[in-house]
């Protein structure tokens, strides 16, 4: 067994070998490095351009409602799987809320109640239209930003927030 990094969340995955994604905030095999050398984003503070801090506020507030809105999915599927689908996007959507605070050196606010539908059908419609929505606004903070370690973060998390509509495209 060996200890692998995440460079975007800075998380440790003990295993054989390198996941496809990381099973925290979701980053792509290429950022998960072997721990002896990963350097992880949130390591080195940057000066923050305004639109960058602008930016991570955004992203923040994003996070933090996908967070509660699917704790509501989760809560109201009568399936356990989507149940546990929806557990798990919760928490890589918090895992992208504590990252985005590490990078403007703040504190994670309040996490509020979610609301959402009763159906699946339509939990899982509002779901690719958060994610869409998402990815795109990514795609532009990546390109918005000058620093090195907060383009890295929005590309990673540009690419995580769209595998998440293939995976709930999967249900449909
Ligand atoms: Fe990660
Ligand atoms: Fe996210």
């Amino acid at each position: 067994m060996k200890t692998y990094i995440c460079e975007i969340c800075g998380d440790a995955y003990l295993g054989e070998e390198r996941p496809s994604e990381c099973p925290f905030c979701g980053s792509r095999q290429a950022f998960i490095k072997d721990g002896k050398v990963a350097s992880p984003i949130t390591l080195a503070p940057e000066e923050l351009s305004e639109i960058s801090k602008k930016n991570l506020e955004k992203t923040l507030e994003l996070e933090i409602h996908a967070n509660a809105v699917y704790l509501c999915m989760a809560e109201k599927t009568k399936t356990y799987e989507i149940k546990a689908m929806y557990k798990r996007l919760a928490k890589v959507e918090l895992e992208h809320a504590n990252i985005a605070c590490k990078l403007m050196q703040s504190y994670l606010p309040q996490v509020g109640e979610g609301f959402c539908a009763e159906e699946d059908a339509s939990n899982f419609a509002e779901t690719i239209k958060l994610e869409e929505n998402a990815t795109a606004l990514y795609v532009q903070f990546a390109r918005e930003a000058t620093e090195k370690n907060v383009k890295i973060f929005f590309t990673a998390l540009s690419q995580v927030e769209a595998d998440h509509i293939k995976l709930i495209k999967n249900y449909l």
